[in-house]
């Protein structure tokens, strides 16, 4: 009986450590995905990959009815505008001369500015 609650206990353990290193297999998964969306071949869209992380890290602010700093950053039109006047990658890269975005809260990963920036460089389109 006590060498079966062993196993038992034994089995549990071995079904938890597993359950961290599938973790760590899983972050190491990401960081990989990360750094090959980011290679420098890697052209962002605006509806796949722009749009969805301002959603993510700005729109609670910017977006709609009364928008902080009175920009919108919900349509691709609102968008343009601060793509036009510097102040979106300003912003995002936290140059001086701008406000630092997103506000409170850290910098976005650097393959996220890339991200946005591959977008701009390639003219950013409404794609
Ligand atoms: C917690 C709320 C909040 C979040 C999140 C936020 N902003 Fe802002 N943002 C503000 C406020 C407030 C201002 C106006 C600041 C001022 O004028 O003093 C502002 C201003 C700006 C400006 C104008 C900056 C300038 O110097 O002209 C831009 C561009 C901007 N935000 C883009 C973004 C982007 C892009 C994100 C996401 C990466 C973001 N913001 C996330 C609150 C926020």
């Amino acid at each position: 009986m006590k060498v079966r609650l062993f196993f038992l206990k034994t089995s549990w353990l071995v079904i938890i450590a597993g359950g961290l290193l599938g973790g760590c297999y899983y972050d190491n998964e990401e960081t990989l995905y990360g750094i090959t969306t980011c290679d420098s071949t890697f052209v962002s869209t605006f509806n796949t990959d722009v749009l969805p992380m301002l959603e993510k890290y700005c729109n609670g602010c910017h977006a709609g009815s009364s928008p902080s700093g009175d920009i919108s950053l919900d349509t691709y039109s609102n968008v343009s505008n601060y793509v036009s006047n510097g102040s979106l990658m300003g912003s995002i890269r936290h140059d001086p001369g701008f406000k630092a975005m997103p506000e409170g809260r850290g910098k976005l990963s650097a393959c996220d500015i890339k991200k946005i920036q591959s977008w701009i460089d390639a003219g950013a389109a409404n794609n």
